[in-house]
């Protein structure tokens, strides 16, 4: 059993702490929610312990499909055990169908469905507002090298076919989602911190209802009630 160590960081939805050894870290759910890069801030009651298990849930799935993860070991309601990475400062989107920021930047209707699944690469840093930016950005930039790039493009695609799969046998559209890779200390490419409601959009795929994150950022309402509703789609109804 790990011991949870000093606190390393404080994300807007996570801690994050040492352990014993250096090569783990405990990752602790908080049911804090911001949006547009904190300037609209509340909690979900209940939310870090959906998205740990649910997070959990999926890269288990993922590990079994050969997607190399930072996933250990569920310790808690809201803790889990994983290797320690360095997080690479892109934020990794995948969109299925058009939504969110591709619909306003681009005049798109929301639902309007791609052709094929789309990778976008945004730049991780608050204090820019996290821009979107180019694959030649993240290796001029040395945000990471052009193999990792593209291993991660590669890995995110393989991550949303596996996910848009499970997820439609369970009535829910996987529109997009956004992820984020580490490197561990021999530079091999984890996927890393977590694919909850807060990270996708997941629609229901008959009623189109929201069933993640948007409830809170567009003040829907119901937004306990969608994050249940992933759980129990996910598990199966199981506890
Ligand atoms: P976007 O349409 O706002 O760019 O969002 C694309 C996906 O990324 C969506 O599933 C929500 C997720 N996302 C995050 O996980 N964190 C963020 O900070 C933002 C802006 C989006």
């Amino acid at each position: 059993m790990a011991v949870k160590g000093k606190q390393l960081y404080e994300g807007k939805a996570k801690k994050v702490f040492a352990t014993e050894t250096p090569d783990y870290y405990i990752v602790d759910y908080k049911d804090d929610a911001t949006a547009f890069n904190g300037v609209k801030r509340g909690s979900i009651y209940g939310k870090g312990v959906v998205n740990n298990k649910m997070s959990n849930i999926f890269f288990e799935i993922l590990e079994q499909n050969g997607i190399p993860t930072h996933f250990v070991e569920t310790l808690s309601d809201r803790e889990t055990l994983v290797r320690a990475v360095t997080i690479v400062p892109v934020e990794v989107v995948v969109r299925n169908l058009v939504a969110g920021s591709m619909a306003k930047r681009l005049g798109l209707e929301e639902g309007m469905e791609l052709s094929r699944p789309i990778v976008e690469f945004y730049y991780k840093n608050d204090e820019l507002g996290d821009p979107l930016i180019t694959d030649d950005h993240v290796e001029v930039l040395g945000l990471a090298t052009a193999a990792q790039r593209d291993e991660i493009k590669a890995l995110a695609l393989k991550v949303n076919s596996i996910l848009k799969e499970f997820l439609l046998a369970r009535q829910v559209t996987l529109v997009d989602f956004k992820i984020e890779f580490g490197l561990d200390k021999t530079g091999r490419v984890l996927l890393a911190d977590e694919i909850s409601p807060d990270t996708c959009r997941f629609w229901d795929s008959t009623t189109g209802d929201k069933l993640d994150k948007d409830r809170f950022r567009r003040d829907l309402g119901g937004v306990e009630e969608a994050y249940a509703e992933m759980m129990q789609r996910v598990t199966g109804g199981a506890k």
